[in-house]
């Protein structure tokens, strides 16, 4: 049940820390590749493409409308999400990997930080928006996030993404113990130039 359409590359570089590359609404496992090998040129690669379709568009959860997510699904699907990279990691042998999701795939980021915080070893989201109007608490039984690396990068003028809910994201990360880097770029919904280099450096430093 934990089956994704997915791609799959190797590290050419084993020092390079895998990555689960994760789609916006309408893309597919092949979107990011570049991406990924911009950012970290030589890791391993890891892209599913989302299970849920919108008119034919792939996603990787349910939405009501636009920004207003049908969270029974988000758990469901970031549930799913985790256990797919549970056995692809068996499968290929890769470590935890560093999500690299852009929009409705950086919102599925987030979900699995808060909900299986130990399926990744950090995360980079491009455009992300608060998953859950009601996450779980910082149980400090599992501290499975605390210093957790998160580099945040938000549009400034994203019409999709209120200044006021990338804050809120970037303080309910915070609070449940990741490491997060919060930047707001001159930009809207896409992403551009900068998104690129900023993540590339900040992955450099990353462990
Ligand atoms: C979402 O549905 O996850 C967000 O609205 C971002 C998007 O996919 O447009």
């Amino acid at each position: 049940e934990s089956a994704f359409i997915h791609r799959y590359e190797p590290a050419t570089n084993a020092g390079s820390p895998p990555l689960l590359l994760l789609h916006g609404t309408g893309g597919d496992e092949n979107d990011l590749l570049g991406l990924g090998k911009m950012i970290s040129p030589g890791s391993a690669l890891l892209s599913p493409r989302g299970r849920v379709l919108e008119h034919g568009m792939p996603r990787f959860f349910r939405r009501l409308a636009e920004g207003v997510f049908d969270e029974e699904d988000v758990r469901r699907r970031a549930h799913e999400l985790g256990d797919f990279v549970a056995d692809a990691r068996r499968r290929y042998g890769i470590a935890a990997p560093v999500a690299v999701g852009f929009s409705n795939g950086a919102n599925i980021a987030a979900a699995l930080l808060l909900l299986k915080p130990e399926v990744l070893a950090g995360a980079i989201l491009l455009r992300a928006m608060v998953p859950l109007s009601d996450p779980p608490r910082n149980d400090p039984a599992k501290a499975d996030l605390a210093g957790k690396p998160v580099l945040l990068l938000s549009g400034q003028a994203d019409p999709i993404v209120p200044a006021s809910n990338s804050a809120r994201l970037a303080a309910l990360l915070s609070q449940a113990g990741a490491s997060v880097t919060h930047k707001v770029l001159p930009a809207g919904h896409q992403l551009s130039q900068a998104d690129v280099t900023l993540a590339r450096n900040w992955i450099g430093n990353v462990d």
